[in-house]
């Protein structure tokens, strides 16, 4: 699979990266043949998060891989911190530390290549942060950092005291769900799409060459289901189809293809456990949506241009 690099920082990543939120739907044995197929199908980068079904998902993950330090330079791992689910967002340093250390044993490693604040701490001490950091770096338990759902002033407020480059900004985005993108369209228009909720935080990363992570890149709302194949998007879909007949591929080709062709030159996080979905969405890097198409199925969802 084609790379890019992540954020600022050293590490080359695959455009794909594998998430492992729902693996705790899978049996043993399958989440052991979807990991292998991930890998040989060069799908090497996987995201966690300490949260995900209370840390089952980083021990059957690593449960099924195999975890063993003679294979752990064959992939790259990726969690996350700062839920304390149902009770607060906590970015202190005690809870960054406990949490890498508390992910380190569920996963039977060392370290993370890459590790992100999950969600803003309204509370964040910056300085914390930055000291967390430090030592996640000098003890090797870290080796590089990013967050997931900041703003743009988040994020600078963490650069003001954090050493580290953020590397990545893991954001909510799929054609169904493009404020991201649909507010920058709408720049100084009286419309309701015109609300610029988050900043310009798209081009925020792009400025500050810190790579976006789109999450649920086939879901739609708040990950409530999957567009496609949906007959709640009858125009989407019958937009995604003629360009899967076009293009000779599927339509979930054409979906992860949509975010691929953006210059932000992102890396989408995906959810799905089916090993052919991981294929049909590493296919996308072998076609490029032409201008015209990209905007087809943008419209196709429902969205304008002012
Ligand atoms: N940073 C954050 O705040 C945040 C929040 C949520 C998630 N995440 C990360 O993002 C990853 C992806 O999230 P997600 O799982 O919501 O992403 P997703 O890839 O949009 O959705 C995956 C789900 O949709 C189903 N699906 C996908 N394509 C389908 C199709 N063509 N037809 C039928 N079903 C289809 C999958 O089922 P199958 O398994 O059957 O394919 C799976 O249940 C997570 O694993 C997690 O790592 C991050």
């Amino acid at each position: 699979m084609k790379t890019i690099r992540l954020g600022k920082s050293g590490l080359q990543v695959p455009r794909l990266a594998v998430g492992c939120m729902r693996i705790d739907k899978l049996e043993k044995a399958a989440a052991e043949s979807f990991i292998q197929a991930c890998l040989e199908a060069g799908a090497n980068f996987f995201d966690h998060a300490d949260v995900y079904a209370d840390g089952e998902c980083e021990k059957i993950f690593a449960n099924a891989i195999g975890m063993k330090a003679s294979i752990r330079d064959q992939f790259i791992l990726q969690s996350k911190c700062g839920i304390v689910k149902d009770v607060s967002f906590d970015f202190r340093k005690d809870h960054i530390l406990r949490s890498v250390d508390a992910s380190l044993k569920r996963l039977q490693t060392d370290y993370l290549d890459v590790l992100l604040l999950h969600r803003p701490d309204a509370l964040v001490e910056p300085e914390e942060v930055a000291a967390a950091f430090d030592h996640l770096e000098n003890t090797g338990k870290v080796r590089n950092f990013g967050v997931s759902n900041q703003k743009p002033m988040q994020i600078k407020l963490l650069q003001k005291f954090v050493r580290q480059p953020i590397a990545a900004n893991q954001l909510q985005l799929s054609i169904a769900y493009a404020t991201l993108i649909s507010q920058g369209l709408h720049v100084n228009m009286q419309d309701e799409r015109s609300f610029d909720h988050d900043g310009s935080v798209l081009d925020f990363c792009r400025l500050e060459d810190i790579t976006v992570q789109p999450w649920s890149p086939f879901q739609f709302g708040f990950f409530q289901g999957v567009f496609l194949d949906n007959p709640k998007f009858p125009k989407l879909n019958a937009a995604v189809d003629a360009l899967a007949a076009k293009y000779q591929v599927s339509n979930v080709t054409i979906a992860f293809a949509w975010l691929l062709r953006h210059p932000a030159k992102m890396q989408p996080v995906t959810g799905t456990m089916n090993i052919q979905r991981i294929k049909d969405c590493i296919k996308a890097e072998t076609i490029e949506l032409s201008h015209e198409d990209w905007y087809k199925i943008y419209l196709g969802a429902g969205n304008i241009l002012p």
